[in-house]
């Protein structure tokens, strides 16, 4: 299918920071995420996504240009609002730049971004970002308040925070799983609905994708943990296909 006339309806971004985890816990140069990079690239991904810490724990300050030369894919880059971050995106240029929270204790992004409340700090990240043409998005949760900051901010995209649902799905919780799937789809129609671009990720496993990926408004899946682990087993190819394919059965 020629997919400048037939673009896919939900894109899948591929967070390969975990292939950088793996690498760091030897110090060396192996695995590396370029190397996954690519391969997202062979297999028809959509994008790559990668979350540059404070604590630099998976992808480092290097890998970015790295990464950013090996594939024509889009990066999105993950940091949080701080001057540090916000320098290195100015001279990376990545194509997209999700602003996430980021605690320095916690094992991974834990919840979304408090959007509302940081409104001063972001206002001016939003702006530096868009003006070098750096398309904004916020990781927040699928909650008005948050949403509607994200307008007020100018944001193009919101990328909704899909632990909570994971999470509830892993506990056989159908009546939280409802509530949460409810939540983000109410969202996701309401960001539409304003103009705004609705993402998701966080969590997201072969299991649980697919009432996920069956909301229509959303345009893009960021997933990262699950593929790299079953990348062990699978191989990262098969594990990539495997997922494009349950998201293009409920499309
Ligand atoms: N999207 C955002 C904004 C994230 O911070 C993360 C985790 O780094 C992901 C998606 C991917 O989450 P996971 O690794 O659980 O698939």
């Amino acid at each position: 299918m020629n997919q400048t006339l037939h673009p896919r309806p939900l894109r899948l971004g591929v967070n390969i920071d975990h292939v950088a985890t793996i690498r760091n816990a030897r110090g060396g140069d192996h695995p590396d995420p370029v190397r996954a990079a690519e391969i997202v690239a062979a297999v028809g991904g959509d994008g790559i996504t990668a979350h540059l810490r404070e604590d630099r724990r998976h992808i480092r300050d290097e890998d970015l240009a790295r990464i950013q030369a090996a594939t024509n894919l889009p990066l999105n880059l993950e940091m949080a609002a701080t001057p540090e971050m916000l320098a290195i995106a100015l001279r990376h240029k990545p194509h997209a730049a999700c602003i996430v929270p980021e605690k320095r204790e916690e094992r991974t992004t834990e919840g979304g971004l408090d959007a509302a409340g940081m409104h001063n700090t972001l206002a001016p990240i939003a702006e530096e970002l868009r003006a070098a043409g750096i398309r904004v998005s916020l990781f927040i949760e699928a909650d008005e308040r948050q949403l509607d900051a994200a307008l007020r901010l100018g944001a193009p995209v919101v990328e909704f925070h899909t632990g909570e649902y994971a999470h509830a799905f892993a506990d056989g919780d159908a009546a939280r799983v409802e509530r949460e799937l409810r939540r983000i789809s109410d969202m996701a129609a309401l960001a539409a609905k304003n103009g705004i671009e609705a993402h998701a990720g966080h969590g997201l496993t072969f299991e649980n994708v697919q009432p996920i990926a069956a909301i229509p408004q959303i345009a893009e899946l960021n997933i990262g943990h699950y593929l790299i682990g079953e990348a062990v087993f699978v191989g990262l190819e098969n594990a990539i296909r495997r997922m494009r394919e349950l998201m293009d059965e409920v499309r």
